[in-house]
């Protein structure tokens, strides 16, 4: 990289695009004109336009699960109809939409709900957790958002520990109303609740997410507190649907559609910009060089904003469950090298900890750099320094440094991409992850995989439920001796 810096000195032209406020420079990475239109060439082979139309137009691509995936209609504006099955799914979105304004205008108006408990896990929390902390600047301060995931009962204990039940609303965000986590925080809930202010407080205090209205209503939640969900939006990319509402709540229902609006705009380009411009698929070329050609299996994700502290939590489900897979569409083993183990921390804390191995480490591993241009805190010259920081790394990450003592020497030649927000306000979040999801999509289409199931969580589910019932009763002696060693030393601490 050292070299190609020094050939072209405007090497930052050719590699860099934007889109709006959004401005992705990728110079720092090991490629020439030559590799880039190779990588183009790829898009070609893999039908990436007419497979990206097959999506938008709400074709079943999930085909394991015979589903369409069509989290992108869930931000288009109001438009012509689009039918899944005899269904229009811009009327029931648009419908669901009115639904969450009129109820989340309900509790930012009131004076009585202080604090929001949603309960759920993986896709049904992680995006609205992740969003709520990144647009915290934007939010209404006086109403304290709170999630619970873990089936550890001190993630519910410690979280409702100093809420009071008569100021406390709980969401109940579950596809498929069924999850073991979010069923058994549900019931732990909705006891500490009526315990203290009766049976009926379900009906004020309980609303639910769902695409099972009839369990919600079995639960104990009333109709209209029931918003829903459709097969056709997979759990990790549905923030932008119903599973939004604690975001609307927080930071009121304009602003969720500003985050909307900023998603569709990346969905425009992603479908209209040229592939030399198109930053979703370049994206996506880049992680399939380095994985596939040049061998890396780890990615970072560096926000250099303290708001986007779990973005790296966020993309890591987006990408390990979407692209985490070694079976292909048409059911063969593949023997090619899929999703990087993604991970991250906001900078300057990640430099502290891992940029080390980043450095210096034996694994090459490419980084995204996350900048907000203007903060939200402008004070002192905190965000100069953060900006320097980041600045710093990706130049250090790429030019290395030789020294005598080879301790002190970096390889450099490490490849990194920067995103550079305008600003970090809904819009441009939104923008920021409509271009993640895009980008694990267009690698799904290039390792032939489909990114819309999650067969891989479900041997783990079934397993805890039968150690769960052997806990209970006395009938381990089929199983293997770790597992049984385990549960006999568990049941025998039960029992001092
Ligand atoms: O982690 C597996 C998974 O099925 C995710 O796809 C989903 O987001 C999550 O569990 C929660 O499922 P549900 O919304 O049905 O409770």
């Amino acid at each position: 990289m050292r070299d190609l810096f020094s050939e072209d000195p405007e090497r930052f032209d050719a590699f860099h695009t934007r889109h709006e406020g959004l401005l992705f420079d990728y110079s720092k990475h090991c490629i020439t004109e030559e590799t880039k239109a190779l990588l183009f060439d790829l898009t070609k082979a893999c039908d990436i336009d007419g497979k990206r139309e097959q999506m938008f137009s709400g074709a079943k691509i999930n085909s394991t699960e015979n589903r369409a995936a069509l989290h992108t209609a869930l931000r288009k504006p109001q438009s012509g109809a689009l039918e899944v099955d005899g269904q229009d799914t811009t009327a029931l979105i648009h419908d669901a939409l009115k639904r969450i304004k009129a109820f989340s205008d309900k509790i930012r108006n009131g004076d009585t709900i202080t604090d929001i408990v949603t309960i759920g896990i993986g896709g049904s929390v992680t995006g609205p957790e992740m969003v709520c902390e990144a647009l915290k600047p934007f939010s209404k301060r006086d109403i304290n958002i709170h999630f619970v995931s873990n089936i550890d009962g001190s993630h519910i204990a410690e979280t409702l520990r100093n809420l009071k039940p008569k100021t406390t609303l709980f969401i109940v965000a579950s596809k498929t109303f069924t999850t073991q986590e979010t069923m058994t925080n549900a019931e732990m809930a909705k006891k500490w609740l009526t315990d203290s202010l009766g049976e009926n407080a379900v009906n004020e205090h309980f609303v639910a997410i769902t695409a099972d209205d009839k369990k919600a209503k079995a639960f104990g939640i009333e109709p209209d507190h029931i918003f829903p969900l459709w097969d056709w939006v997979g759990g990790r990319y549905s923030l932008w649907s119903s599973i939004g509402l604690p975001i609307c709540i927080s930071i009121g229902f304009d602003n969720f559609r500003k985050l909307l609006d900023g998603a569709h705009s990346m969905d425009k380009h992603f479908q209209e910009a040229p592939l030399e411009h198109n930053i979703p698929v370049i994206m996506a070329l880049l992680g399939i060089w380095h994985i596939n050609f040049c061998s890396s299996h780890a990615h970072a994700i560096l926000p250099y904003d303290q708001y986007l502290s779990r973005l790296p939590v966020y993309v890591r489900q987006l990408d390990m469950e979407s692209n985490g897979k070694n079976t292909d569409r048409e059911g063969h083993k593949i023997d090619y090298a899929t999703s990087p183990v993604v991970f991250g921390e906001p900078g300057t804390i990640g430099q502290h900890a891992f940029y080390q191995m980043l450095h210096q480490g034996s694994e090459i591993i490419p980084c995204d750099f996350i900048i907000a241009a203007e903060t939200q805190n402008p004070i002192g010259d905190h965000h100069q320094k953060l900006v320097a920081n980041a600045i710093g790394q990706s130049q250090a990450l790429m030019l290395g440094q030789s020294d005598n003592e080879p301790h002190k020497t970096f390889d450099g030649n490490r490849p990194s991409s920067t995103i550079l927000l305008d600003r970090l306000d809904p819009y441009h979040l939104g923008m920021l992850l409509a271009l993640y999801e895009h980008k694990i999509f267009v690698q799904g289409i290039i390792w032939n995989l489909n990114s819309f199931d999650q067969w891989g969580v479900e041997l783990g589910k079934a397993l805890a439920q039968k150690v769960l019932s052997i806990l209970s009763k006395d009938n381990g002696k089929d199983l293997d001796s770790s597992t049984r060693g385990l549960i006999e030393s568990i049941k025998a601490h039960e029992k001092t």
